[in-house]
């Protein structure tokens, strides 16, 4: 059984209440920390664990946290990033439903890091019942001086808001989050400079995704050291993995990393196998923006070893055969899947989110629908895989944010790896009976 560090009280009644929580070991983490600890010393328990933003890119929460300008006169910003909306992804939504205190514990405790005295949860605006969740949690936590003035007699002072997107991918760009959070539209800036120097209203910022920040209660109770025991090499601790598509038993799953592949999907712990009784066929490892992986490539390395739900293990061997546990949304695709509709699917997402700013990103992303359309109508040409690709091609790396990759990577994967699936699109009569099929069921127009 994998150790649980954040959902290890998840299915007792009423934990989602601050009384519950708190017959939990709810606060004990910022009791030490308010008491017994200097700033500092939180900072340094951070860094010790190892622990890796759970948002995405896995960049050191430590060193992130020590990049924190300190201006004196000056306030500091912690963010918490509940935006989101990469599709497959779905394990904070579960957090902050269940367990909604872990992640106010886990904001006062960094904030008083930090040194911020004012924080934001920026929630995504879809997930509206979530809001009202944290809403009511922070409104107990202020009545039994746990926010406010003077946090449980330590003399530090902390107001914590919970601010609601509109509803719009883009927005979980850390830049483009900030933006909206000052009222803008959510256009992700150029950087640098980065948000620790001038982040909210100008202001040094730290942004850190729920997972990440909801991590450091446990870090703090138990020490970093016992963290970074857990896992391996630089995957230090668990991990909340969104496990979704053809397996028995879709949810969220929190496993200590270093797990394998192969054990995820098929263990009874975990997924339990492909449903039905079908063959694997591939694999979206860490949210719709990471390279898609066939079955023999998910499970094994290029180099023939077993593959592990670990940073380094999973983007072995790079995009030519790896791929990242990114969010660690788990989509499980079986023998019948068709890779190009759900590029097609994953396209249009990307299409309609672009904000628009970078010309290779509004324009490509439009295009790369277009043509995955024609695919999936049965009219494409067997040029149109190489067209295809060179507009991938001319889209990752040259956006200001990376959404342009995020749209561009799936293409390239699925190109990569089922180049004879499109093949099989082009011109096949069977093809076109399908797609006519797909496309009425989906409510789609052909074009
Ligand atoms: C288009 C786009 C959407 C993103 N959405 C999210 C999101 O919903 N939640 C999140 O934590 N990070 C998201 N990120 C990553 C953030 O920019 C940022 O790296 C992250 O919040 C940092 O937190 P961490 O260090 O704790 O991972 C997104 C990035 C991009 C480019």
């Amino acid at each position: 059984m994998s150790k649980k560090l954040l959902l290890k009280y998840e299915h007792v009644p009423g934990i989602n209440t601050l009384e519950v929580y708190r017959q939990h070991e709810g606060y004990k983490a910022l009791g030490k920390a308010l008491k017994t600890m200097h700033p500092d010393d939180v900072l340094e328990e951070v860094k010790k664990s190892g622990l890796r933003g759970r948002g995405g890119a896995g960049f050191p929460t430590g060193m992130k946290w020590s990049f924190l300008a300190k201006p004196e006169g000056v306030p500091r910003y912690l963010v918490c990033n509940a935006d989101e909306s990469e599709p497959g992804t779905f394990k904070d939504r579960y957090l902050m439903e269940r367990i909604p205190h872990i992640l106010i514990e886990g904001m006062i405790i960094s904030s008083y890091a930090l040194g911020a005295k004012t924080s934001y949860i920026y929630v995504r605006g879809e997930y509206y019942y979530i809001i009202k969740i944290l809403q009511k949690a922070i409104k107990e936590a202020y009545a039994a001086g746990l926010l406010g003035k003077n946090i449980l007699g330590s003399g530090y002072d902390l107001d914590l808001y919970v601010h609601p997107g509109a509803g719009a991918y883009i927005c979980g760009e850390e830049t483009a989050l900030l933006e909206s959070l000052e009222g803008k539209r959510g256009n992700p800036r150029i950087k640098p400079p980065f948000p620790a120097v001038a982040g909210l209203w100008g202001c040094p910022t730290v942004v850190n995704n729920v997972e990440t920040i909801a991590d450091v209660v446990p870090i703090i109770n138990e020490g970093g050291e016992a963290f970074a025991k857990i896992g391996i090499g630089k995957s230090t601790g668990t991990k909340l993995i969104s496990a979704s598509g053809h397996i028995n038993k879709p949810g969220v799953y929190e496993i200590e990393l270093g797990v394998s592949v192969e054990e995820f999907i098929y263990s009874e712990e975990y997924c339990g196998g492909i449903r039905n009784g079908k063959k694997l066929k591939a694999v979206v490892a860490g949210g719709s923006s990471v390279p898609i992986l066939p079955a023999d490539l998910i499970l094994k390395t290029a180099k023939g070893e077993q593959r592990l739900m670990t940073y380094e293990s999973l983007s072995d061997g790079g995009f030519a055969t790896g791929t990242m546990l990114g969010s660690g949304g788990f989509i499980v695709m079986d023998e019948d899947t068709s890779i190009v509709k759900n590029l097609f699917t994953f396209a249009r997402f990307y299409r309609h989110e672009s904000c628009g700013q970078c010309s290779p990103c509004r324009e490509g992303t439009g295009w790369m629908e277009m043509i995955l359309r024609n695919f999936v109508n049965g009219k494409a040409k067997t040029s149109d895989i190489d067209l295809l690709w060179d507009i991938q091609s001319k889209i990752d790396g040259k956006t200001i944010c990376p959404l342009g990759d995020a749209a561009s990577w799936p293409v390239a994967a699925a190109i990569r790896h089922f180049r004879h699936e499109f093949e099989e699109y082009c011109n096949n009569p069977q093809t076109i009976k399908e797609v006519k099929h797909y496309f009425r069921f989906n409510n789609l127009q052909e074009v």
